[in-house]
């Protein structure tokens, strides 16, 4: 059996459309959307996050609004959010990560009205999710559920090994695939035989961040292999997966850039979407 790359893009490229079509049914209903984007960090790579999300806003005819002040103290930050709150023009609100050091992430992030945490990260939000009660979710996990539901894998009862625990992606694609009745697993730093436990599954996320990590080693023939990160290694982007080395065991593999990627921001758009649509008495039928 020859590998299947799971095109990511393709993927994001039809939701891309059925979304520009949900704008279209709400703006014909009388309702427009919008999102606020928030950097409060001086950071490089923030800079060109928000930027990409303010275009795929334009793109998708999502009202736009960007904040951008850098050095704000706590009690600053907190007074933003809440006035975006309040705005009720703003359907979603985002709060680039990170923020600037001493600043209480999860205070700011908590802050957000769950009716608008669009990145799905508040406790709020998070405990929808572990009780499995509908909410916005977190985007990359949702990109990554989607991306495996379009190729047709199937996930009950599959054993899932999911490489790294952070609330932005371990954890919440580990919580979103045991709704999804698969058998999830998480391994991390301190794992011990990581190497094995990592052969026993069927499919395999990683984001850990390490480039080019995974190696066949670790990946049993015919394995769903889905690689979340990204990483610049002598001047190209490169994911954990060393994607040479893995192509001819894996069954299905996520090429980086051109995988997860796309999907994340497209996930993004969907929640705006759905809390626009949530907010108006709408239901939403994306995702
Ligand atoms: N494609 C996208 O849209 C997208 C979205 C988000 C993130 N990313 C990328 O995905 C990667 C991970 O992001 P993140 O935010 O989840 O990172 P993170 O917060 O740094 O978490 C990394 C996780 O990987 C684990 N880990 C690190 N080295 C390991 C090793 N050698 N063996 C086993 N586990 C190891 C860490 O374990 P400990 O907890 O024990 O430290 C941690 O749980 C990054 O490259 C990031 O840029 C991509």
């Amino acid at each position: 059996m020859s590998t299947i790359i799971l095109n990511g893009k393709e993927v994001a490229n039809q939701w891309e459309k059925e979304i520009i079509s949900k704008v279209q049914d709400l703006k014909a209903k009388g309702i427009s959307v919008c999102l606020a984007v928030a950097r409060f960090n001086d950071d490089e790579a923030s800079k060109v996050y928000v930027k990409k999300k303010v275009a795929m806003c334009e793109k998708l005819g999502i009202k736009p609004i960007l904040i951008e002040e850098e050095g704000l103290d706590q009690v600053e930050i907190e007074k933003r959010v809440s006035s975006l709150n309040q705005n009720k023009e703003v359907n979603g609100i985002i709060v680039q990560l990170p923020l600037p050091r001493g600043i209480d992430k999860e205070r700011v992030l908590s802050l957000i009205s769950p009716e608008k945490d669009v990145d799905g990260l508040n406790v709020f939000s998070c405990g929808l999710l572990y009780k499995n009660l509908p909410g916005l979710r977190p985007c990359t996990p949702s990109g990554i559920v989607r991306l495996l539901k379009e190729y047709k894998i199937d996930l009950v009862g599959k054993r899932v090994v999911i490489l790294g625990r952070s609330q932005l992606v371990g954890l919440p694609i580990f919580l979103m695939l045991l709704h999804e009745n698969a058998t999830p697993t998480i391994v991390h730093s301190k794992t011990k035989d990581l190497k094995n436990i990592c052969k026993e599954a069927d499919i395999l996320i990683v984001a850990t961040g390490k480039a080019k990590m995974i190696n066949r080693e670790y990946v049993k023939k015919g394995a769903v292999v889905v690689d979340v990160g990204i990483s610049r290694l002598d001047g190209k982007i490169v994911g954990d997966v060393d994607f040479d080395d893995v192509f001819d065991v894996a069954g299905y593999l996520t090429p980086v850039p051109g995988g997860v990627g796309p999907l994340t921001i497209m996930s993004l758009m969907s929640n705006v979407i759905k809390a626009a649509s949530i907010q108006s008495g709408i239901k939403d039928d994306l995702v």
